[in-house]
């Protein structure tokens, strides 16, 4: 019932519109009725009576009837679609800013396809469920109702012998509804994860493709489509028998109707229009009867729709600002890592143990570590992409949970491991993080030209068929790689944080390319507080001091000559990563 009340929250808006559809669904109702009472009058008053003037009345006003009909089937029909698709549209727009503010996690939790497959698929089931249970309910229910009625006044004999098989022809209805509600779940279940499927076929194609694994993946999918293909036939199976088992336990009633009333007509106790329209009642209610009962799967399906809607609206962010926070002023001291203790919700496993860490204005840290030792993590930590575990994270004296997102990741500027880049021009990506709006009129070409200057970005762009328009495909795959990542670097540029945390691409690229991201990163660094996770010898030495974290442990510090001569890992790490 929750859910109910909880989903009545978004029609609200439209309960206006929602009664002027209601309005024309009962219109609709009875003018359907009133063409069953005009057999009546034909054929009692017209034909047997030969009554050649009322045949013009009844002529003139039967398209009349069917005109009022047919413009309250429009309207209805608009305003439904009016309601489910603009509620629709606000859902989604709901759930995809709530996604745009959930936390990191939650999207290492969950698939992109999944997810995907939340915002379109369940979205596009709900709306048709919005879009017809209505209809079905009012529309066909009223009608029904009405006909009812008509067969009760025409003969209220035989209309409860009608009414009696009614709801025995039902039964077989519930319990097939009661099957198609738990089939309807997995239904939309099995499609997120052929959203998943897609999603990971397309975006890891390059790499099937060179491990042979076509034939894997087009099997992988091929399961999955079959067994979405096996739920969605059970569902199907046990929708279209509602209609058959109802036919046949209506064909008893007709031929009983048939028979026992066509004696009385015969015999002159019932008059043959009535007689008809009693027939044309009960011929005419068996199609909204039989509409009737797709309402239950269709709502089913609309509820589970809605369930996996509210599942992802429920998800609450694990990283929030606090109510009090307030805006951390600009950096000028100190960054302190605390003690800091961090794992991840998935696993548990510890990956930072204790660390403690300060730097100061203008100093460059290098981390370095083996493979997974937690280095990436450490320095995410700072734009609060996760929290701590345990321990605090401290900027200037001000643990960085107390003051505002925008405040605290607007100091800091980010070049990732992987770049990141959206589907959009080089302008658009290059602005990025320096508009306040979104708009790029803000940031004049000059602007851009400087920074991608100072990233070796310029001559390449340049370059490009559009140059600054360029849209660079998604993630940037019409770029190289050390273009993409010189693009990054640009746009930190762009941004000029005061303090910069630096993710170094560990594939290492042509010696051409290297030299020019390398020099770009260089100028990136100057004038600024930076943490970086190093991965090219050129950095470490840059660096005013090296961090060396193994198993998300500090266990060595200093500059480069005298972890080399303490003969630990660091001299390890140097020797088989660096020298070559
Ligand atoms: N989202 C996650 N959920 C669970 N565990 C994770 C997650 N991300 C990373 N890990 C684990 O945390 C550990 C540290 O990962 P991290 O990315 O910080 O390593 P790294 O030192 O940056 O390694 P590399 O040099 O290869 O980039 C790894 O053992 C990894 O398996
Ligand atoms: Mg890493």
């Amino acid at each position: 019932m929750n859910l109910y009340k909880r989903f009545s929250q978004y029609l609200k808006p439209y309960l206006p519109r929602f009664i002027q559809a209601g309005l024309a669904m009962m219109a609709v109702a009875l003018l359907t009725t009133a063409t069953i009472w005009l057999i009546r009058t034909v054929v009692d008053q017209v034909l047997i009576a030969k009554n050649l003037n009322k045949l013009f009345f009844v002529a003139a006003i039967i398209p009349l009837i069917y005109l009022a009909k047919g413009i309250f089937s429009y309207i209805q029909n608009y305003l439904m679609n009016y309601i489910s698709h603009s509620v629709i549209r606000d859902m989604r727009s709901e759930l995809y800013s709530h996604l745009q503010n959930c936390s990191l996690d939650f999207f290492h939790q969950n698939s992109t396809g999944q997810l995907m497959s939340r915002l379109t698929h369940d979205t596009t089931t709900l709306q048709s469920s919005i879009a017809y249970v209505p209809v079905q309910v009012i529309r066909d229910g009223l009608t029904v109702l009405c006909l009812l009625f008509t067969i009760l006044y025409l003969n209220w004999k035989f209309a409860l012998i009608t009414l009696f098989l009614l709801p025995i022809a039902m039964i077989p209805v519930a319990v097939l509804g009661s099957k198609m509600r738990k089939t309807g779940r997995l239904i939309q279940k099995r499609m997120a994860d052929i959203f998943m499927l897609i999603q990971e076929g397309i975006t890891g194609n390059c790499v099937t493709k060179v491990f042979s694994k076509e034939k894997n993946e087009i099997e992988r999918f091929n399961k999955e489509n079959q067994d979405y293909y096996a739920s969605l036939m059970r569902w199907v199976r046990a929708d279209v028998l509602g209609a058959p088992i109802m036919e046949f336990v209506g064909s008893f009633a007709a031929v009983f109707l048939l028979w026992v009333g066509g004696k009385d007509v015969i015999n002159g106790a019932w008059s043959t229009g009535s007689f008809f329209s009693f027939l044309g009642a009960s011929i005419s209610a068996y199609k909204p009867i039989k509409e009737f009962t797709g309402v239950n799967a269709r709502i089913q399906q609309g509820l589970a729709a809605l369930e996996r809607i509210f599942e992802l609206l429920d998800q609450k962010p694990t990283i929030i600002e606090k109510k009090d926070c307030f805006n951390l002023p600009p950096f000028n001291q100190l960054i302190q890592y605390k003690n800091v203790n961090f794992s991840y919700e998935t696993n548990g496993r510890a990956i930072l143990k204790n660390i403690a860490l300060d730097v100061r204005p203008g100093e460059i840290v290098a981390i370095v570590g083996p493979s997974g030792a937690g280095k990436t993590t450490l320095i995410q930590l700072l734009p609060r992409l996760f929290d701590p575990t345990q321990g605090s994270i401290l900027i200037d004296g001000t643990d960085i949970k107390n003051v505002t997102f925008k405040s605290l990741r607007g100091q800091i500027g980010m070049v990732t491991q992987d770049t990141i880049l959206f589907n959009e021009t080089v302008r658009y990506n290059l602005a990025y993080g320096s508009n306040e709006d979104g708009n790029l009129g803000s940031i004049n070409l000059a602007q851009l030209e400087e920074a991608a200057s100072i990233a070796n970005a310029h001559p390449f762009i340049q370059d490009l068929p559009q140059g600054y328009d360029t849209q660079i495909g998604e993630k940037g795959v019409r770029l190289s790689g050390g273009q993409r990542q010189r693009l990054a670097i640009a746009r930190a540029i762009l941004k000029n944080p005061p303090i910069l945390i630096l993710d170094e691409a560990t594939s290492s690229l042509d010696s051409e390319s290297e030299k020019l991201v390398q020099e770009a990163l260089e100028r990136l660094m100057k004038h600024r507080t930076v943490l970086v996770v190093a991965h090219r010898l050129s950095t470490i030495r840059k660096a005013d001091r090296i961090i060396v974290l193994e198993n998300g442990e500090i266990i060595e510090e200093g500059r480069h000559e005298t972890l080399l001569e303490k003969n630990g890992l660091y001299k390890k790490l140097y020797e088989t990563q660096y020298s070559s």
